[in-house]
């Protein structure tokens, strides 16, 4: 699925990217080599970067 249109960044880009970089989707885009254009997806593309970053942190399943 594609995240941003514009740019035809898809959803697990964006999520192998949020944990290699740092920074708002904005930041994130620019380590892709692309830039928001008419930035209506930066909000949820804010909200997944936020989201794997926080399952990046998370702790392997131990029994
Ligand atoms: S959909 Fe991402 S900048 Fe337009």
């Amino acid at each position: 699925m594609y995240i941003c249109i514009c740019n035809a960044i898809r959803e697990t880009d964006l999520r192998r990217a949020a944990v290699q970089n740092s920074g708002d989707a904005e930041a994130v885009y620019a380590r892709l080599g692309k830039r928001p254009n008419c930035g209506q997806c930066l909000a949820d593309a804010n909200a997944i970067i936020s989201e794997e970053r926080e399952m990046a942190q998370l702790p392997a399943y131990a029994e």
